[in-house]
């Protein structure tokens, strides 16, 4: 594979991608569903539509947004067509990786690019039909995805296109090639949650939004951000869910506050968003609510003071109690130690009593979820419908934890990982020949025990079913765990099992190592910085390098 990635380098030319096939089919695909805005005889729908939220053509341009026509196989039929014509190179070597064997060239790339879906069936059909599509572009220009809006109020409202080896949800903004092409010298970035936002925004001269793709702000985010600018502007619903959104990307935002970097806080009105306000407002009422945002450090402690009466002393040691933790996860430096002694002016107690102050619960360890976004609540399988539902496979995405916050407690990631390769060699047995049993020789929780004992017993009688392995632990613990599992079929993906299952077995053989990487940081965190020495501070950037080795080894690098 590696002699014909080479082989078709053209001499002098930079390395190219091992993902050109699927590149080039996106491209292909993208262009599609952009002349069918321009062309398809049922545009003006679409087009209505887009109008009807504001947006000149010009925005549509710049965004290179496009139609997916109404029916279930437009796409297909179009990139079969581009594939029989030899117009395109689309085929490329990537088929001889698929874990499709079922299907060659341009409809296994398709299905790993995951704008088309197979079903159960076997059954092949495009994924967005009859919906808005906005291309989610890497930090090159590069199409790495798709998100499409349904036109009506049907549900779902948005559909994604799932993580494939060039879309990790996790880490790419929406908006930030479109950003960093509109302004030759970018100050600040406002985080938003939506497409339409983003592009609002933009319609309005405000061209340096960036939304998060139905996941929390992470730290790889922010790192992403604070490489680009030095400020960010994070805008939140004002309702219960916006709060709790906004508390997670503080936490994830301190371990990336080095000097110079400011973060801001933007509370909406309750079922307002920047586009609705742009609309209403006008982009300078809303710029001016943004720059006057509420700073990083008044956000965090009014949240860690809440419900707190700080006349008394026990409310100001409870604050010290709850900010203490936080604040030691900033990046040692001028703006650590003015938060320490600002802690310590609100606390009432001097700063050196402050630091000794011992904190047996550092947040980082607390195993911290990130609660599913509202729209996973929507039901996630109609297995009576004509096709799979598409946010099934969505779903999947999201429920195998993403391990990007390399502090996340490790047995939690573990448990969940655990779980969804469970369900899915209940679902399909036969997957069990893609991996070793002895990989997880390591794994001392009981899960990972009986996710062992499941993939030996597979591996010795192949032939075994659903059933039988119900049948086999049924009355214990065990049985009981796996009988739940093997209802969730919202752990299940509609296509790409195989796929999956891999990537989750390749993480789970990696966890020992990454939890002995997590307790070393965590022990050398706990305790206050003049404690360490020389050698444990030097210890810490390789730790936390080690930790990222991990994660780009276990899941394949984006660009
Ligand atoms: P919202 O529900 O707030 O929608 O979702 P919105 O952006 O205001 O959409 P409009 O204005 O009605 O068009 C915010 C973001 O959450 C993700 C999308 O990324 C969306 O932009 N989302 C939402 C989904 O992925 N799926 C959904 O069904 C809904
Ligand atoms: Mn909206």
């Amino acid at each position: 594979r590696e002699q014909l990635a080479k082989g078709g380098q053209a001499q002098g030319r930079p390395a190219e991608s091992p993902h050109k096939a699927l590149f080039d089919l996106l491209e292909v695909t993208a262009t599609f569903y952009k002349t069918s805005l321009k062309t398809h005889s049922q545009r003006n729908s679409a087009v209505d539509y887009l109008k009807s939220r504001g947006l000149t053509g010009e925005v549509a341009r710049d965004f290179a947004l496009g139609y997916a026509p109404k029916g279930w196989d437009n796409l297909l039929t179009h990139l079969q067509a581009k594939d029989d014509a030899g117009g395109a190179n689309l085929t490329g070597i990537e088929q001889a990786s698929s874990p499709d064997s079922e299907h060659k060239g341009i409809v296994a790339t398709a299905i790993r690019a995951g704008v088309v879906v197979k079903n159960d069936a076997g059954r092949v059909y495009d994924r967005f039909r009859e919906r808005i599509i906005f291309p989610i572009r890497d930090r090159r220009g590069r199409v790495i995805a798709f998100g499409g809006r349904v036109l009506g109020d049907d549900k779902p409202k948005y559909l994604n296109s799932p993580e494939s080896p060039v879309f990790h949800k996790g880490r790419e903004l929406y908006g930030l090639y479109e950003a960093r092409r509109a302004n030759r010298q970018l100050e600040r970035l406002i985080v938003v949650e939506g497409y339409m936002d983003v592009i609002a925004l933009a319609q309005a001269g405000i061209s340096y939004a960036v939304a998060t793709l139905g996941t929390a702000t992470s730290t790889e985010h922010l790192e992403r951000i604070f490489r680009m600018v030095p400020e960010v502007v994070f805008c939140f619903d004002g309702d219960e869910a916006g709060r709790k959104a906004a508390e997670r990307a503080l936490l994830n935002t301190l371990p990336t506050m080095a000097d110079g970097r400011q973060a801001r806080f933007l509370f909406l009105p309750s079922g307002e968003d920047p586009d609705t306000i742009v609309r209403s407002a006008g982009a300078s009422a809303f710029l001016d609510r943004a720059l006057a945002a509420k700073p990083l450090e008044d956000y965090l402690f009014e949240c860690q003071a809440s419900g707190l009466d700080l006349a008394t002393m026990e409310g100001r040691a409870t604050l010290s109690k709850r900010a203490l933790p936080l604040l030691r996860q900033l990046p040692d430096g001028v703006y650590k130690t003015l938060m320490f002694q600002s802690l310590a002016d609100r606390a009432g107690i001097d700063l050196e009593s402050l630091k000794k102050l011992e904190v047996p619960d550092p947040p980082a360890d607390t195993g911290y979820q990130e609660p599913p976004p509202a729209y996973d609540e929507a039901p996630p399988f109609h297995a009576s419908s004509y096709a799979p539902s598409d946010e099934a496979a969505d779903l999947v995405g999201e429920t195998a934890p993403r391990q990007r916050d390399p502090l996340a407690k490790p047995m939690t990631v573990h448990a969940t990982l655990t779980q969804s390769a469970l369900a899915l060699l209940l679902h399909k047995p036969s997957i069990s020949q893609l991996v070793e049993a002895h990989t997880l020789q390591d794994l001392d929780s009981q899960e990972g025990k009986l996710l062992a004992a499941v993939l030996e017993l597979l591996q010795k009688r192949p032939e075994s079913t659903t059933g039988m392995l119900l049948g086999h632990w049924h009355g214990t613990t065990e049985g009981t765990l796996l009988a739940e599992l093997a209802g969730q079929e919202r752990l299940i993906p509609t296509e790409g099992i195989e796929a999956q299952f891999q990537d989750i077995m390749r993480k789970l053989a990696t966890l020992p190592l990454r939890q002995r990487i997590v307790e070393e940081i965590n022990s050398l965190k706990s305790r206050s910085y003049e404690q360490l020495t020389g050698d444990d501070r030097a210890r810490l950037p390789e730790l936390i390098r080690a930790l990222r080795d991990l994660d780009t080894r276990s899941g394949p690098a984006n660009n």
